[in-house]
């Protein structure tokens, strides 16, 4: 087993933690969207051990990582620059959107898993530019969880899944928007949303013109259906209760929950609903603010964890805006089990 070293972002941390990465070891870093497993990207060999420290299957792509725009060009990571990416960067960069793009010379195999495309994303994140700026390499990074266990969103969650498997952890405090970046697509007629995040479809769309969302994005892929994006395929976030999510207004929710009542079932609710259920509740935030439950869910479903409830009814969340993001990791969790009411 390894020594997992937490460490503050201090200038000299940096330095050693990019240095590290540099040499083809393995870092946890904070960003604005989650924390990341980092590895050098040039590295396929570096790149490996994230899919091995993550138990992450060898056919689902990861995103690289830069601290500024000019080393798309000079590393060699895509075969040319989409126009629209140009508009896409300018708005939203650097910042929660990833840009899927034809393939450099550069990009291994272990990190395309195989396709010729590339995600790339600039994070807006301090502790991560920094960091990426240290190696003096871009960084491939997923998610710093173990494959199927809700993304990081604190340094805690990060050494609860990889204590004894990574050596280094930077703490940069609770990310702010809570769910993973935005995933669009530039490698189709329309530009395709892949996976919602922190950049909404609206705001896309007044950039972009035309863009569409994948079918994937909010509903189950059909037996034999094929994922646009390797990623969705995948169950995601499961916890250990049983999830159910319950789609109704507020009244219809509290009274389905309370008639079920009992020591094994609880609620994963909106804060309002907490005084009127007599069930364990987790809160993913306040009913209308998107943002909050964005920034709340992954911490709420790692506290689900750790309780002994068996089964939860959860809110079903809004498709809306920043909505969308959290329906669609919600979904997920709850294996796509929706129970409408009136
Ligand atoms: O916010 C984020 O994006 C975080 C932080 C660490 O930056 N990273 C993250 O990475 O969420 P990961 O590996 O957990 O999710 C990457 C998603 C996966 O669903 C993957 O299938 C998809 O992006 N993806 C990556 N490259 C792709 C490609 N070339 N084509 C289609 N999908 C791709
Ligand atoms: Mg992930």
């Amino acid at each position: 087993m390894l020594k997992t070293e937490i460490l503050l972002p201090t200038k000299e941390n940096i330095n050693i933690v990019g240095a590290a990465l540099r040499s083809g070891m393995l870092a946890a870093l904070p960003t604005e969207t989650v924390y990341g497993l980092a590895a050098n990207a040039l590295d396929g060999g570096a790149v490996k051990k994230i899919f091995e420290a993550k138990g992450r299957p060898a056919d689902n792509p990861l995103i690289v990582h830069i601290s500024d725009l000019e080393q798309i060009k000079n590393f060699s990571l895509v075969r040319e620059i989409p126009s629209k990416a140009y508009l896409l960067a300018e708005r939203f960069w650097p910042g929660p959107l990833t840009i899927i793009m034809p393939k450099g010379t550069a990009i291994p195999n272990e990190v395309s898993a195989g396709l010729d495309t590339v995600a790339i994303r600039f994070p807006s994140h301090p502790v991560v530019r920094a960091v990426i700026s240290a190696a003096d390499r871009p960084l491939a990074a997923p998610s710093a969880n173990i494959s199927g266990s809700p993304s990081p969103t604190t340094a805690a969650h990060v050494f609860g899944d990889l204590n004894g498997i990574i050596p280094y952890i930077i703490d940069g405090g609770a990310c702010t928007v809570g769910v993973e970046s935005t995933v669009i697509t530039l490698c189709t007629d329309i530009p395709t949303v892949l996976r919602p995040g922190g950049i909404t479809p609206e705001q896309l769309k007044d950039v972009l013109g035309e863009i569409a969302v994948a079918d994937a994005v909010l509903h189950e892929l059909k037996p034999g259906q094929k994922a646009e994006s390797p990623g969705m395929k995948y169950k995601h976030y499961a916890p250990k209760a049983h999830l159910i999510l319950i789609r109704s207004s507020d009244d219809n929710y509290i009274n389905f929950v309370n008639e079920r009542a009992g020591d094994t079932v609880g609620a994963l609710c909106y804060d309002e609903d907490i005084d009127r259920l007599n069930v364990k509740c987790v809160s993913y935030g306040k009913k209308s603010d998107y943002a909050m439950q964005a920034a709340m869910l992954f911490d709420a479903l790692r506290q689900l964890d750790n309780t002994d409830l068996e089964t939860v009814y959860g809110r079903c969340p809004e498709t809306a805006g920043l909505a969308m993001a959290v329906y669609n990791r919600l979904i997920r969790s709850a294996g796509f089990e929706v129970i409408e009411l009136a």
